[in-house]
């Protein structure tokens, strides 16, 4: 019997895979320049994760499981620490600017590494556009504590939003897309001033914060069981999102193998750390009842505190500048991941020209940026907000998988980390993605499996044909 196009189609998209030699020799000869250390790693992790989740989620997580909160952020840190640890081991092996593309295009064939690219899309070009919308909502609310007036709606909101166009959020990417122009260094430089102007800001949330901490506040503990503890961690799962940002930096670390474990692991460690200080000191200075869905819930904790709006007012500042490295950094890694999908032909090649100056991919940061301008100017992002977790918990599933795979198909590769007591962490982080993906709501599946199913189009249509190991062959 003569199989039919389509299954030799798919039986090649699947067993197409990039051998993890040619993968690291590619890593070593890219055209991308190697500028970035440790410091500045850590410092993009960082400024990828640590924003609107912490300045608005947590608002909306507190009526959901009371002054269990805390531990909702600890539950969300140990399902992304999984993750992490898998990160670590294969942005070690692999230090490609694809991330977990680049490792599925090693371990589970050319098919599932495109899957896991366009889910990326979710993770970075989608997050980055809802994460412009919220910057928006922090320069009205700054207005508003300085001079009393708001930007008129029709252009603070898209259309379906009862606006016309989201300039705030025009305006933020724009920026963003400027610098990253500059060049990766220089982005750096500016994100790390960022990252500090942010942890500052919470320092100084908890510094206020705790002085008016009340032991009363925190009974009962679980006011909504174990269910609303939980409930709280799926929620906050997105303010950790970010920390694998410095695996898109591969070819532009200067020691990756050494340093990116390093960078990925330690980012999520501080982040961690802060979110849950910020959390015991937020609903220990107020009554979780009064939380009560507040867009800005620090700046509300801030006020009711010290009953002046001038600390409200510099924690909003500082919000912005959170935000603002979120999307500078989410950007920067949604333009690399598109430059490796390019240079392996499942996007169009001009997506990989690097400009010989700067370093930078530009045509791929002026498509990138145009896109997710667009996407934040005139799509209320309602629900494609949440699609962003399910398609980062998809990918970082993936990541897992790839590290089983690759410990049984070469378990004798160098490793710079490896993940500790695998097998069992790594099933446990696919366990724990599974189990979030579960928790999303069915309109989050149904976006879902639109978007995958536009992603399938799309790579039998294109990239089956033009990936360059179709043409090796
Ligand atoms: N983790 C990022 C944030 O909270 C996406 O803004």
């Amino acid at each position: 019997m003569t199989s039919t196009p389509t299954r030799v189609r798919l039986g090649t998209a699947l067993g197409r895979r990039k051998p993890v030699a040619d993968l690291v020799a590619e890593a070593g000869h890219g055209p991308l320049k190697r500028s970035l250390g440790l410091g500045q790693l850590t410092m993009l992790s960082i400024g990828a994760t640590l924003g609107s989740g912490i300045f608005v989620v947590l608002g909306e997580a507190v009526p959901v499981a009371g002054p269990a909160v805390v531990l909702s952020f600890v539950l969300a840190g140990v399902t992304a620490l999984f993750s992490a640890l898998s990160y670590a081991e294969l942005a070690g092996m692999i230090p490609l600017s694809g991330s977990s593309y680049s490792y599925a295009y090693a371990t589970l064939g050319e098919l599932v590494a495109w899957v896991c690219g366009w889910c990326l899309i979710l993770e970075y070009g989608v997050s980055v556009a809802s994460v412009a919308v919220g910057w928006g909502q922090y320069v009205n609310e700054l207005l508003q504590l300085a001079f009393g007036v708001a930007l008129p709606e029709s252009i603070s909101g898209p259309p379906g939003d009862g606006g016309l166009v989201n300039v705030p959020a025009i305006v933020v990417v724009l920026l963003a897309m400027v610098l990253l122009l500059s060049g990766a260094k220089e982005s750096a430089r500016a994100n790390a001033i960022m990252v500090v102007v942010k942890i500052a800001t919470l320092v100084l949330f908890c510094a206020i914060a705790f002085t008016a901490v009340q032991a009363k506040n925190f009974t009962p503990f679980l006011p909504l069981g174990l269910a609303g503890m939980s409930a709280g961690g799926a929620k906050l799962f997105f303010s950790y999102i970010g920390f694998d940002a410095a695996s898109t930096a591969g070819e532009e670390a200067r020691n990756p193998q050494r340093d990116l474990p390093r960078a990925i692991l330690l980012s999520l460690g501080i982040v961690t750390v802060l979110y849950c200080l910020v959390a015991v000191a937020a609903v220990g200075a107020l009554p979780w009842q009064q939380f009560d869905d507040q867009q800005a819930a620090l700046s509300h904790v801030l006020t009711s505190v010290l009953d002046s709006p001038f600390w409200a007012g510099v924690l909003a500042v500082g919000a912005l500048v959170a935000i603002s490295s979120v999307v500078l950094t989410v950007l920067y890694g949604q333009t690399r991941i598109m430059f490796a999908m390019s240079r392996d032909g499942l996007v169009p090649k001009t997506l990989s020209t690097v400009h010989p100056r700067t370093g930078v991919p530009r045509t791929n940061t002026l498509v990138v940026s145009a896109f997710v301008a667009v996407l934040a100017a005139f799509v209320p992002l309602g629900k494609l907000a949440d699609a962003t977790s399910i398609g980062t918990l998809f990918a970082f599933g993936l990541v897992n998988i790839a590290v089983l795979v690759l410990r049984k198909r070469r378990p004798d590769d160098a490793r710079t980390f490896r993940v500790p007591f695998s097998p069992v962490t790594p099933i446990l982080g696919v366990l724990c993605c599974a189990y979030m993906m579960f928790s999303l709501d069915g309109a989050t599946w149904v976006v879902f499996g639109g978007w995958m199913l536009l992603g399938l189009v799309l790579y039998f249509g294109y990239g089956i044909r033009r990936s360059r190991l179709a043409a090796a062959k």
